[in-house]
């Protein structure tokens, strides 16, 4: 997924460069570099690692020149090293490139077979060659490049810089997001508002095809075609907020923290609390007439996802498809007529769910986006656009924003029921009323960190841990073993708890840890029958519930997470906090990155 930033500038601009990347870095850190026009030369640095070590070097070796472009990487071809990572240059050409060139290789014999030496293993390293062969044919550098991108196929967001020209970047874009900011006397080019944000809230975000010819005092933006396009320009909301840890030792921890604050937000813009009713949406379709859902996702958003269908389904008895969108994409999967089609992403940019959205779009169902960034592509490609009031989350791991998802399909589910009359307007006044109450209820559930962190202390000495719950807390239970996978590097399995005894039963022992989820509803009883099994066969059983719940278990556990009681509707969301602060703190005793884990990134636009 990498990130790319481009600046046209009248001052040196490595070092705005680095703080731009800074920015971007949740969207790769396996490298990174820099690349400007020097006294007519191109020069480059660039490390290993995060972008410490890329800064680490310019403070040593320090990069000159009003012209430039950056990248930080997420590796796809080639492992991560400095001759991998980007700039890639060929005779005058200097290129940084996020996604896929998926006829690299042809590319790359076509090209060798001319002459040109590969010095790395990336398919970016193909186009700058191309650009160079055509420059070396006599094209003029913008012609070079956009005979150069025809050749492409596959998804690519690029900056290309042009030895001797230093007022020219060529930027494009096919798939991954791309946004040029203008200033005044200098131009940008970024993968998103958010890496621009220092510099200019004026931005204007490239189409699919686009590619731009951007200079001081100009940007030029064409399509595929080499047709002249006018593209908006916008006032970005980016820059109205500050990206630090605060008092926090990690961002995810931070972000942890703001959940009832971001959960109350999101909650107020699609529940009316005072007349005890979920609002009225200006939606493209009409939850009365639906026959059908589908809903498609990634990572966590898709368990969020899943957990919106218990919802749906008990509530609004309105059968609801999810599915992975890497599978959803490719399955062929036949659209139900009267059916709407969600899609939830905290990014809005995963390459998977963005091709779920255009499959449901070509088959013209109406589409909606269960977003935290407003300005994303599925934001832009959806019919409604669904906002999660997170705010912006850095912390790879999701987790404020994966409950405002539950706190958005809670509420749309709630919208459902009413609408097609499958709940009475005293439930719904209930349900509201359950919902109102989370924020209050998260903040007592994080005053059990120091508990959490004790037990997360005993989870750091294992190697395997099951998760188990049953209903909603099944998708949780599977949240709670991504979290852990995640962050801490240790195994984890979500199973649903009463498949248990169809297979994961084999692998209890005194060596694998059970967190069970649950809370005292109305299968309560069955898990507990699990929890025996479990008990049974020496498994240690970490247990998170209510105080009833706590009362009424009759299994002795390794540790019990008392939660205070919660209405069954609204538990999934208050039950995710506990979950995340257990993986959090068990990587901090791990040691590892807790909030750049090893070979993640936080928006995935290849495939
Ligand atoms: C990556 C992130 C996950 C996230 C998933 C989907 O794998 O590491 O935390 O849940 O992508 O991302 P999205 O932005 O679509 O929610």
């Amino acid at each position: 997924m990498c990130g790319i930033v481009g600046i046209v500038g009248h001052s040196p601009v490595a070092p705005l460069i680095v703080d731009a990347l800074k920015r971007l870095e949740y969207r790769g850190y396996d490298s990174a570099g820099v690349a400007t026009i020097e006294r007519g030369e191109l020069s480059r640095r660039r490390a290993e690692g995060k972008l410490v070590n890329l800064e680490r070097r310019l403070r040593d070796e320090p990069l000159d020149g009003n012209i430039g472009i950056g990248h930080t990487r997420w590796a796809t071809h080639g492992v991560p090293n400095e001759t991998n990572a980007h700039p890639h240059f060929s005779n005058g050409v200097a290129i940084v490139h996020n996604g896929i060139i998926e006829n690299f290789a042809e590319l790359r014999d076509e090209l060798q077979r001319d002459g040109y030496v590969f010095a790395s293993q990336t398919d970016t390293e193909v186009v700058a060659h191309l650009v160079a062969r055509e420059l070396a044919a006599g094209r003029k550098p913008v012609e070079a490049a956009y005979n150069a991108l025809k050749r492409l196929q596959g998804a690519f967001a690029l900056a290309i810089m042009f030895r001797g020209d230093e007022d020219l970047i060529v930027g494009a874009r096919n798939g991954p997001p791309l946004a040029v900011g203008h200033g005044d006397g200098e131009m940008f080019l970024g993968s998103d508002a958010i890496a621009l944000a220092p510099f200019t809230n004026s931005i204007t975000y490239l189409e699919d095809g686009d590619w731009a010819v951007i200079r001081r005092n100009e940007i030029l933006i064409f399509d595929m075609e080499g047709k002249a396009v006018e593209r908006k320009r916008q006032q970005s909301i980016g820059t109205s907020f500050l990206v630090d840890k605060g008092n926090y030792r990690h961002f995810m921890q931070k972000e942890i923290h703001e959940q009832p604050e971001v959960i109350g937000h999101t909650l107020a813009h699609y529940v009316d609390f005072t007349k005890g009713e979920a609002k009225a949406l200006e939606l493209p379709f009409d939850f009365a007439s639906l026959d059908r859902i589908a809903v498609s996702a990634c990572g966590t958003a898709y368990l969020a996802g899943l957990i919106g269908k218990y919802w749906f389904e008990r509530f609004a008895r309105l059968p609801v498809d999810i599915d992975i969108a890497s599978e959803f994409r490719y399955r062929e999967m036949p659209i139900v007529k009267n059916s709407a089609a969600f899609f939830v992403s905290q990014s809005g940019e995963t390459a998977d769910t963005l091709a779920s959205l255009r499959y449901c779009r070509q088959a013209g169902v109406p589409i909606g986006a269960i977003v935290n960034v407003r300005e994303s592509t599925i934001a832009r490609e959806s019919d409604v656009v669904l906002p999660t009031l997170a705010g912006p989350e850095i912390g790879v791991a999701s987790t404020k924003a994966f409950t405002c998802q539950l706190s958005v399909l809670a509420s749309l589910a709630l919208r459902a029921a009413a609408a097609r009359g499958t709940i009475t307007p005293e439930d719904e006044k209930s349900m509201v009323r359950s919902l109102s109450e989370v924020p209050r209820i998260a903040t007592q559930v994080l005053k059990l960190e120091s508990q959490i962190e004790q037990v997360a202390r005993e989870l750091s000495h294992y190697k395997h841990v099951l998760y188990l719950g049953r209903d909603t807390n099944y998708p949780l239970a599977m949240e709670g073993a991504l979290k852990l996978k995640e962050i801490s590097y240790i195994h984890a399995e979500g199973y649903a708890a009463g498949e248990l005894k169809h297979g994961p039963i084999a692998l209890i022992d005194e060596h694998m840890p059970v967190i069970v989820i649950a809370p005292h509803d109305r299968i309560f009883e069955k898990t507990v029958s699990n929890m025996q099994e479990v008990a049974a066969r020496g498994g240690k059983i970490i247990l998170i519930t209510d105080t009833k719940g706590a009362a009424s278990a009759t299994v002795n556990t390794l540790e019990t997470i008392v939660l205070p009681d919660v209405p069954e509707f609204v538990a999934p969301i208050v039950y995710a906090l506990p979950i995340q602060m257990l993986a959090y703190w068990t990587a901090v005793f791990m040691g590892t990155d807790v909030d750049q884990p090893r070979n993640l990134a936080k928006s995935v636009t290849v495939e």
